[in-house]
């Protein structure tokens, strides 16, 4: 439990003004909230201006070398050279990539084709004209994670390759665009499946994007589909990835032996952007 604090004691928060010129009222709306039956964030959810600094830091970072893989992948690369560019770049630049030795994972980056869902190792399969490529990176800068992925199509693609790229991509936004400050993140899901519901294609149930900042992953969960219990707010202050993950085909999700390796069952294309968002008074905030 949090301690009970006087209008004029200083903030729980560490910015040393008082309680009722800081998170008093922002106190008082989650209790409301909550009240109202949602779950509200733990105060260790709510970053500092310090974490909030450093996050943008290697949310940047991240954004660079997104930025970058545009120049650079192009049909006959090979996934482990792109992995060595973006392993050599992140170090050059003082940081660390977080997938590398991250619970076993053996590259600084996945890179997820065609049928892949998410986290493919790289690997010397070389790219090839029409394939669609994820990328997702994650940067370490003095502690504080960045975590973004977005896709790349290798030269010409099927106007259906297209499609679900582009409205995967819209997912992702238009999810942000529509949630607001101490909205559920219900909202985010709701967005999503409208969205895919439209189009005809599935979300992704198994992955969801999650808190981070400080670690890599935490909480909370950030579903992309639509859920009937009532979830987390997001607060003023969290910071969270959304990276909606759609298939053309059915939702149904197999990994390969190699642990990681996520793709569709029934190898229908799959496609994911993702970004790392922060929850400001009152917009919520692209990071990456
Ligand atoms: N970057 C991924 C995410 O969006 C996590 C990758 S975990 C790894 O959460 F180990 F595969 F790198
Ligand atoms: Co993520
Ligand atoms: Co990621």
């Amino acid at each position: 439990m949090n301690k009970k604090l006087n209008r004029n004691d200083p903030c729980w928060c560490n910015s040393k003004k008082k309680y009722k010129h800081c998170h008093f009222e922002f106190d008082e709306t989650l209790k409301s909230l909550s009240y109202q039956g949602y779950p509200i964030p733990n105060r260790k959810l709510i970053k500092s201006r310090k974490d909030l600094e450093g996050i943008k830091k290697s949310c940047q970072l991240t954004k660079f070398i997104l930025d970058e893989l545009n120049t650079i992948i192009k049909p006959g690369i090979t996934t482990n050279e792109i992995d060595k560019w973006v392993y050599d770049t992140t170090l050059k630049h003082h940081a660390k990539p977080a997938p590398l030795n991250y619970k076993g994972f053996p590259k600084s980056i996945c890179t997820s084709i065609n049928e892949v869902i998410c986290h493919g190792i790289p690997e010397d399969r070389i790219l090839k004209e029409g394939d669609i490529l994820n990328v997702d990176v994650t940067c370490i800068i003095d502690g504080y994670f960045g975590d973004s992925c977005r896709m790349y199509p290798i030269g010409n693609i099927s106007q259906q390759a297209k499609r679900l790229i582009d409205v995967t991509k819209e997912c992702l936004e238009e999810s942000i665009k529509q949630l607001r400050p101490f909205d559920p993140i219900n909202k985010i899901g709701d967005v999503i499946s409208e969205i895919a519901k439209r189009e005809s294609y599935s979300i992704v149930k198994m992955f969801g994007g999650h808190g981070t900042g400080n670690q890599f992953h935490e909480d909370p969960f950030i579903f992309h589909y639509k859920k009937n219990e009532k979830l987390m707010i997001c607060a003023p202050g969290m910071v969270f990835t959304i990276e909606p993950m759609i298939n053309e085909g059915s939702e149904e999700c197999i990994i390969l032996e190699d642990n990681w390796t996520a793709v569709t069952k029934d190898k229908s294309l799959s496609a994911q952007w993702e970004h790392t968002v922060y929850v400001n008074e009152d917009k919520i905030e692209i990071l990456t």
